[in-house]
């Protein structure tokens, strides 16, 4: 597979599959034929999941655990079952602002948000170099744009994210590997659940896989979506921190 085909990925790892995006994605995936292995931590989920898509498998995962992480791809590996496209969506968030601002919470932010991404591409980038093909996709958000009020733990983990894959992208290219970094809006999801504002142009997760799916069989780097949503935090992030703050001071009060 090249990456002028990669629409057609055969073999797909989804971790972080077991609610939300991850879980639509994993369906979409099913029903257009590939064999997809699906990972969290919820086994249970996995294999509720898994029982209703013949080519669905479950490999359960806590993303923190770097070791389990390092084993998973070794056993993939070493059945023949290296993923073509391996899609990051394992995350965790709890809203928060100064207040809430903890070490212990931040460290478990980017464990399993940023180190376990980590530890994945760490872990797949030779294979996939030594075969010559695949690709990964990592799921950030729009909230790496900028720095945005409560989400003070789960911010930084983003935009951790969307450097790291902004770093990597020419050794993916050199190495003829692809490389996408996903930034999703707000979308309805155990995730989102527990916010208490409004979330403008907020998607159903179908529709968000849905996206996903689609910019999946492209060559884009950046799957951003919605594009209103998108739109806003760029022209935001382009404004002089005077003004930036007013309006986030507006956001808070
Ligand atoms: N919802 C939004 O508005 C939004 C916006 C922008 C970006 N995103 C990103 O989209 C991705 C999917 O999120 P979602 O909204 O669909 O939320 P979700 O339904 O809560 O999905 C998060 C997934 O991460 C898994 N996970 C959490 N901790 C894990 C761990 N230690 N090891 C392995 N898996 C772990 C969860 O499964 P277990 O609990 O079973 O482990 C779950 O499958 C995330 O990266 C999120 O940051 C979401």
């Amino acid at each position: 597979m090249t990456i002028s085909d990669q629409g057609k990925w055969q073999r797909v790892w989804i971790i972080g599959a077991s609610s939300g995006m991850g879980a639509r994605l994993a369906e979409l995936f099913a029903r257009a034929g590939a064999e997809v292995i699906v990972s969290a931590r919820s086994a249970d989920k996995l294999e509720v999941l898994s029982r209703s898509h013949e080519s669905m498998v479950a490999l359960p995962l806590d993303v923190q655990n770097g070791e389990a992480v390092a084993e998973a791809i070794n056993q993939l590996a070493s059945n023949d079952q290296l993923p073509d496209l391996t899609v990051y969506c394992a995350a965790v968030y709890e809203p928060g602002g100064v207040e809430a601002l903890s070490y212990h919470e931040a460290a478990r932010h980017m464990q399993v948000n940023y180190l376990g991404a980590v530890g994945v591409i760490a872990g797949l980038f030779p294979r996939l170099k030594q075969q010559g093909r695949g690709g990964i996709a990592i799921v950030s958000s729009l909230t790496s744009y900028c720095g945005l009020p409560m989400a003070a733990h789960y911010g930084p983990t983003k935009a951790a994210l969307a450097s790291l894959c902004e770093t990597l992208k020419p050794e993916f290219d050199a190495a003829g590997l692809v490389l996408h970094l996903i930034n999703p809006g707000f979308v309805k999801t155990p995730l989102t659940a527990r916010n208490s504002f409004p979330m403008p142009f907020l998607m159903s997760d179908e529709a968000a896989a849905q996206r996903m799916f689609d910019g999946l069989r492209k060559k884009a780097f950046e799957i951003a979506f919605p594009f209103p949503m998108a739109l806003a935090l760029r022209l935001l992030r382009a404004l002089p921190y005077s003004l930036y703050f007013r309006l986030m001071r507006r956001l808070i009060s």
